[in-house]
């Protein structure tokens, strides 16, 4: 049993696998006609109604050369220390710089549309995949012409029914992502809960660019090896995604904001490593569902993002 299904099976699930992820990769690479409105045979045992079929299914296997989106993946194992904060400025700004960008909320908790303004009684990514309605149904206007899918509100059944189908269906996001249509020109930003959970595992079986973010404190430095064992199994895929470790929050006047992140620096391995400064501005973009960018336009923080944007974009032509 490769350890990612010893993760899943942390969930009383046992599940028959594609342990590096490839299928996922396979058939987000492709344009597999799923969740287009078309209801499915109802299975057998299903919690909810509709089920979607399984990609070994698929008796056609999809080209390796469809043209396909850059996907970023925003992950931790600590929660607060900014990942719904930085998928929104980063959507902001990406779209700024002429990016076309769908921002995801993986996160049941449904912070993103919070951040982005967006009516918390509007239908998102749970409650229409337990009725397997297209996520093109649920896609929201964000920040500078960027687009938002929210994660909606769902009840504590729900979000059971739904956790059980993605660990069943490690293809869950490769295959409305792939319904999605979206093109080489998209780029799609992805916010997970923090720490070890399926939507996290969902996000990394899709993602090219892996932003670890941490605040530079001993707590998230204290996790790193966890991050570490969480991302090993994605990083033997064949494409694996590149990781950089952001982080965020950085006081220059803390002497031991400093010395955390030299810390950081003789820790981070593989990983290279960004930095985006803390910004009372940015809290208020929060508060105010304004956008992170208008705030901070002539700010440190400001800066970092937009550097950040570069560099992703920069990223997604090599790949
Ligand atoms: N660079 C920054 N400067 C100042 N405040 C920041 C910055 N980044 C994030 N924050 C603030 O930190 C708090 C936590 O941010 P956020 O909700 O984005 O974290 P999270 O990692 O998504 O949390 P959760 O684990 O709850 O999902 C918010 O109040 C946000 O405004
Ligand atoms: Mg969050």
């Amino acid at each position: 049993m490769s350890r990612t299904d010893d993760l899943f099976a942390l969930f009383g699930k046992s599940v028959s696998r594609d342990p590096a992820g490839r299928n996922a990769r396979l058939h987000f690479f492709g344009s597999i006609p799923f969740d287009d409105g078309t209801r499915v045979n109802q299975k057998e045992g299903s919690r909810f109604g509709a089920y979607a079929p399984h990609a070994t299914e698929h008796r056609h296997p999809a080209p390796l050369v469809a043209l396909r989106p850059t996907v970023v993946a925003l992950v931790s194992v600590n929660g607060g220390v900014g990942r719904s904060t930085l998928a929104t400025a980063l959507s902001s700004g990406l779209q700024r710089l002429g990016e076309s960008v769908v921002a995801l909320d993986l996160d049941p908790q449904n912070a993103l549309r919070q951040h982005f303004g967006v009516d918390h009684e509007l239908p998102g990514v749970g409650r229409s995949s337990l009725l397997n309605a297209p996520w093109r149904s649920i896609l929201q206007s964000g920040f500078a012409g960027c687009q938002v899918i929210p994660f909606g509100d769902t009840d504590t059944q729900q979000k059971e029914n739904l956790q059980g189908w993605l660990t069943r269906e490690p293809t869950w996001l490769a295959q409305h992502l792939s319904a999605l249509a979206l093109s080489e020109a998209d780029t799609v930003i992805i916010d997970t809960p923090a720490g070890n959970n399926v939507y996290l595992h969902q996000a990394l079986s899709v993602a090219d660019i892996v932003l670890i973010v941490a605040k530079p404190d001993a707590a998230c430095l204290g996790t790193l090896d966890q991050v570490d064992e969480l991302l090993a199994p994605h990083l033997e895929r064949e494409r694996p995604p590149r990781c950089h470790l952001v982080i965020n929050q950085l006081d220059e006047n803390s002497a031991f904001n400093l010395d955390m992140l030299d810390a950081f620096k003789l820790r981070r391995g593989e990983a290279q490593l960004e930095v985006v400064h803390r910004d009372p501005a940015i809290s208020e973009g929060l508060a105010f569902s304004t956008d992170p960018l208008d705030n901070t336009a002539r700010s440190l923080a400001g800066d970092d993002i937009n550097d950040l944007c570069r560099l992703l974009i920069a990223r997604k032509k090599r790949l």
